[in-house]
């Protein structure tokens, strides 16, 4: 009852929020104000344990019997993903893997498929995929009520396809694919030059909804997004031991990434990242809410002029004097025109954040996609849960 009667205060206050925004929006240039406008302030008497994604998925009690309703909590530019939601459940019995024929019950015939599929998982499974993964649109990969890993193989690819959503799976020690035969769907087995060896991959997809994986240790990003992907939401991960953690553009010239819109939020960025938290060109990155236990080079970078509004988070510095900067920029000159802002972000141990460009940095959210951003200084509370959730059957989740 207590989370429900907050998501409900959350549902109005962020209605309330909305009208100041907008309001803002239509009569000024000044980016602080508009800015301070946009953050919700928490209420005194409110004291939120739950950033707004777990709060709604929180008060859906019974999500064994209906775990269609999580595609409502997404946020962000991800919002409008809906993976699975209109589909029918698919359980996968079978952790075994053909990246040409899949049999019945596994992974991959259910994320192959052309109809939509909430595809859930029967018990505590770790799957090691023959080749990469092509996941197909309208699918929702959803690990709760069992511990999912897939890992040592080849892994996620989301490409030229929409609405997907993954939920609770751990991800890690991801390898190259090699060049061969992989089916991407029941009637198309397609040509692969081999894979990067990224936990996941998504390439010219949009809506996509990645919430409370696990990364770690893969041969490539944990989570790269290019050609001309957007509107897609990283929520509530947990990403450790890794170097380069997440792509956002794919080279400099690739302009078509100027469309790229993403949301990163509640994540957790542990122990022993070094760079890429994310690493952005040409499109823009709401970067809120999320908690950056140390990094050994940089947080946040970026080439090719992206922007980048980061927005109430809680960044702890490496102890390594030249490693302080939060942000770094892959140009020459120029990149004093970048929009770079950082708005009530909380700095621990020397941590810094170098500010460029000058006009609005908002992600002009709709109605829907907008929410509320909690005081830096709860983030640590809030990405308590950050990576997969125990969930039992007959308790909320
Ligand atoms: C805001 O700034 C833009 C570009 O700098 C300018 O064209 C516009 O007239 C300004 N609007 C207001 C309301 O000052
Ligand atoms: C913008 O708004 C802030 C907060 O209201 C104010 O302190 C600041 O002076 C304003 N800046 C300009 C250039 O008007
Ligand atoms: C939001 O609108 C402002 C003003 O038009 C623009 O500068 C900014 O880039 C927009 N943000 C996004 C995410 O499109």
């Amino acid at each position: 009852m207590a989370t429900l009667t907050s998501s409900l205060f959350l549902l109005l206050s962020s209605s309330f929020l909305l009208t100041f925004f907008v309001n803002a929006y239509s009569t000024t240039n000044n980016t602080t104000q508009l800015l301070s406008n946009y953050i919700h302030k928490t209420p005194k008497n409110n004291k939120p344990h739950l950033n707004t994604i777990d709060s709604c998925r929180r008060a859906q009690t019974k999500w064994a019997a209906n775990p269609h309703a999580l595609a409502d909590c997404s946020i962000g530019f991800g919002k409008d993903s809906i993976g699975g939601k209109h589909g029918k459940l698919y359980i996968v019995t079978d952790p075994s893997d053909d990246a040409v024929n899949p049999r019945k019950g596994t992974l991959r015939y259910g994320a192959i498929q052309r109809e939509p599929l909430w595809i859930m998982f029967k018990r505590d499974m770790v799957i090691r995929l023959e080749n990469e993964l092509i996941v197909n649109s309208y699918k929702s990969i959803d690990g709760r009520g069992a511990r999912v890993v897939i890992s040592n193989g080849p892994c996620i690819t989301i490409q030229g396809v929409s609405n997907v959503i993954i939920h609770g799976i751990r991800i890690h020690d991801c390898k190259p694919g090699k060049a061969g035969l992989v089916r991407s769907s029941p009637d198309h087995v397609g040509h692969r030059q081999g894979s990067d060896g990224d936990g996941i991959s998504i390439f010219s997809s949009s809506n996509i909804w990645v919430d409370h994986c696990f990364f770690a240790r893969c041969a490539d990003g944990l989570i790269d997004i290019i050609h001309a992907s957007t509107a897609i939401t990283i929520s509530n991960n947990y990403f450790t031991q890794h170097d380069k953690v997440m792509l956002l553009g794919h080279n400099d010239q690739y302009t078509a990434d100027k469309i790229m819109r993403v949301t990163i939020a509640f994540n957790r960025f542990a122990s022993g990242l070094t760079e890429r938290m994310p690493r952005v060109r040409f499109g823009y990155a709401h970067v809120v809410n999320n908690r950056y236990d140390e990094w050994k080079m940089y947080a946040i970078g970026g080439s090719s002029n992206p922007t980048i509004l980061s927005e109430g988070n809680y960044y702890i510095a490496p102890n390594d004097d030249n490693a302080k900067q939060i942000t770094k920029r892959e140009a020459k000159q120029s990149w004093k025109n970048w929009k770079w802002r950082s708005t009530k972000d909380v700095f621990e141990n020397g941590a810094y954040f170098v500010p460029s460009g000058y006009g609005s940095c908002a992600p002009n959210y709709s109605y829907t996609q907008s929410f509320n951003a909690v005081r830096a200084n709860l983030v640590p509370a809030i990405t308590l849960n950050a990576g997969p959730l125990s969930c039992v059957v007959g308790r909320a989740c």
